[in-house]
């Protein structure tokens, strides 16, 4: 059976929720909010030791500016709340992506959550807000051309390890699993370095409906997949 590390999740279907009903769009992400909180208790119950949600995309700050407030708002509530609890069950929280496009507000609310539950090593969960994958891959060339005009590297010194190391994901293991909800089947910007072999799962689930079964489905489905990374299986391997 494969072992998993590391869970990624694009949370999509929110507003197609809320339309479903009849309900304005902010109302589908209030119920991912819930989701959310589902989702990382069920990841704690089957000992997942890294969860990452993409919650916010460099792309989204193209929706209506009122979309865009009551998101943040839910952010905010959404860390306020689950403080306690965080802390209580062992969660560490982080988030990556940029931060210079938000409010002071948003900052300080992210880094209170991330000093507070720095400590704790049950399950990491790390929020992508304002997340492209595009822009953190240029950001980190950028890095390593800067170092190498100052001398600092030498381009022949670069290699997929330097490079990871530049990346916000340098400490965590590349997701195993990538899980898309809302049965659209693409990657929108999310993890493009990182996701290179991770395994995909596509779920038809809205994400505000998405629950421990769906969950349960995606690693079953994971774990009956055959992972060989370029080698053969290892039933196929022959001695040289
Ligand atoms: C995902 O749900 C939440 C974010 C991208 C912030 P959507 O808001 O994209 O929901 P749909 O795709 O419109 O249904
Ligand atoms: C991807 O969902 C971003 C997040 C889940 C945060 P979108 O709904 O923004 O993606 P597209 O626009 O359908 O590709
Ligand atoms: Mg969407």
């Amino acid at each position: 059976m494969n072992s998993i590390q590391h869970v990624a999740i694009i949370m999509d279907g929110n507003g197609r929720w809320a339309e479903q009903r009849g309900m304005p769009r902010w109302k589908g992400h209030e119920a991912g909010a819930r989701a959310v909180r589902r989702t990382v208790e069920a990841a704690c119950r089957r000992d997942i030791p890294v969860l990452t949600l993409f919650a916010f995309s460099s792309e989204n700050w193209k929706r209506p500016e009122h979309e865009v407030r009551i998101l943040f708002r839910l952010f905010q509530k959404y860390l306020a709340e689950e403080l306690d609890e965080l802390q209580e069950n062992g969660i560490r929280l982080s988030a990556f992506g940029r931060r210079d496009r938000f409010s002071t507000e948003v900052v300080g609310a992210l880094e209170r959550a991330e000093t507070a539950t720095r400590h704790c090593t049950r399950l990491h969960l790390r929020l992508g807000l304002d997340y492209g994958a595009r822009y953190e891959i240029v950001e980190a060339a950028r890095t390593l051309a800067l170092q190498a005009v100052r001398g600092k590297t030498s381009p022949a010194e670069i290699d997929e390890a330097l490079f990871s190391g530049m990346l916000s994901s340098r400490d965590v293991p590349d997701p195993d699993l990538v899980i898309r909800t809302a049965g659209e089947q693409r990657l929108s910007n999310f993890l493009l370095w990182q996701a290179a072999y991770a395994e995909l799962h596509f779920s038809p689930t809205l994400w505000p409906d998405f629950g421990e079964s769906d969950l349960q489905n995606a690693l079953d489905d994971y774990h009956a997949r055959t992972r060989k990374f370029g080698a053969l299986p290892c039933a196929a391997r022959v001695p040289a």
